[in-house]
């Protein structure tokens, strides 16, 4: 019998993380006391403005098709919020509203690639990037930031251009390294862009989540690199709303007029109720947002303050946007522990949990082998425990027990 699936699934990914996460999720149902630090979301409420938004729809009947980019109204405050925030002059037309950034991005990449056109992303990066890139029909080009100290380097990124590129993905601030790019960073990728003629999705979800550091769209540095740039953005991060499904992407009309048609045949336009919802977080009080990220800032210093110290483990600089934090810990492999040989980041997730209790995202599949990935999306009282834990794991390592 011939294979159900069709190539394109077939080269899907399983996900690295898959076997570490089900493990964690059957000792959570055993009843086993398991500190989570794998969160990929905000542990706060979505805003009173947003669910007020929300149920107002709802009650008013704004429960139909809405046009495929997005009710006007939201597509305004959108092009209003990304031109007094980032600086973009973006008008609403050029706004495509999405059920999420994700689906933002992969509207961008299916309009944007032809078979065959590479995409370079440097790496450490997010997970879905280089998937979406081969739906997409495209090669992802991976860009090893680490020897830079997760910062872009010019010589390493014209070094990975070659004719068949076509975009670069940026995501500022960055998950897993909680990297913002400075301006001369984002100048330099400006300048490859334009001198190569390529495109750049710029991916700025953490955009609000940042700590000290000066977030800039790159689109913002001139009209060259506005042209050339897919500007994606959404509620999930800045508003707690993942649950909701709402992000969006701005570019020039050609490729948001390309993006629209092409979401007009596979989804639609996002859920009415939540366009309304969104509306009424861009149009309400912003305190919380602020809220939010004074303790995530909280979480993030004591995190690093506590890891600092531990025995074989490294911050390569202190994350600077974003809700992770990315420690090395490969001077810690080699050692047996749990009947687990400790050879890798996943190895290592999985000592971690079956010997202490804590899950933390292995770095495999963001692309360094080296790192995990912690998140302090979660209470100060619930990384007091992990990092108690984690420490202990770390030092009985050290001490080869
Ligand atoms: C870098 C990055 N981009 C995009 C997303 C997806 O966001 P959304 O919930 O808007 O689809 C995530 C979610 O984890 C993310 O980490």
């Amino acid at each position: 019998m011939r294979s159900p699936l069709g190539l394109r699934a077939r080269s899907l990914q399983p996900s690295a993380t898959i076997a570490v996460d089900a493990r964690a999720k059957a000792l959570v149902a055993q009843g086993v006391d398991i500190v989570n630090l794998t969160a990929g979301e905000p542990d706060f409420d979505t805003m009173p403005a947003a669910r007020a938004g929300g149920i107002a729809a709802i009650e008013q009947g704004f429960t139909r098709y809405t046009p495929v980019p997005g009710i006007a109204e939201l597509r305004e405050a959108i092009a209003k919020k990304l031109n007094d925030d980032n600086g973009l002059e973006y008008k609403a037309a050029q706004v495509v509203v999405s059920n999420g950034a994700k689906q933002s991005i992969y509207n961008a990449l299916m309009v944007l690639l032809d078979p065959g056109d590479e995409v370079v992303i440097p790496t450490p990066a997010w997970v879905s990037y280089p998937e979406m890139v081969k739906l997409a029909g495209g090669v992802p080009v991976m860009v090893d930031t680490q020897p830079n100290q997760y910062r872009l380097d010019a010589k390493a990124l014209a070094a990975a251009i070659t004719p068949r590129t076509k975009v670069i993905v940026l995501n500022n601030p960055s998950n897993p390294t909680g990297v913002v790019y400075s301006d001369a960073e984002l100048r330099m990728v400006a300048g490859l862009a334009v001198s190569n003629d390529l495109y750049v999705i710029s991916d700025e979800i953490y955009e609000k989540l940042t700590y000290g550091a000066e977030f800039i769209s790159i689109a913002s540095l001139g009209p060259e690199i506005l042209d050339r740039t897919v500007t994606v953005n959404g509620f999930s991060k800045a508003y707690a709303m993942t649950g909701w499904r709402m992000g969006y992407a701005a570019a020039n009309p050609e490729i948001a007029q390309a993006m629209s048609s092409f979401q007009s045949q596979c989804t639609s336009g996002a859920s009415s109720i939540t366009q309304h919802a969104a509306l009424a977080a861009l149009k309400g009080d912003q305190a919380p947002v602020e809220a939010m990220r004074v303790q995530f800032d909280r979480r993030r210093r004591y995190v690093a303050g506590r890891l600092e110290p531990m025995p074989g483990i490294h911050l390569d600089g202190m994350p600077e946007g974003a809700f992770y934090i990315f420690p090395r810990v490969d001077e810690l492999y080699g050692k047996q522990v749990a009947g687990i040989e400790i050879n890798g980041s996943v190895r290592f997730a999985e000592a971690l949990l079956e010997r202490s209790r804590v899950a933390v995202v292995p770095g495999l599949p963001f692309g360094s082998d080296r790192h995990i990935r912690i998140s302090y999306a979660c209470s100060l009282e619930t990384l007091t425990e992990g990092m108690d834990r984690f420490e202990a794991f770390a030092r009985s390592l050290a001490d080869g027990r």
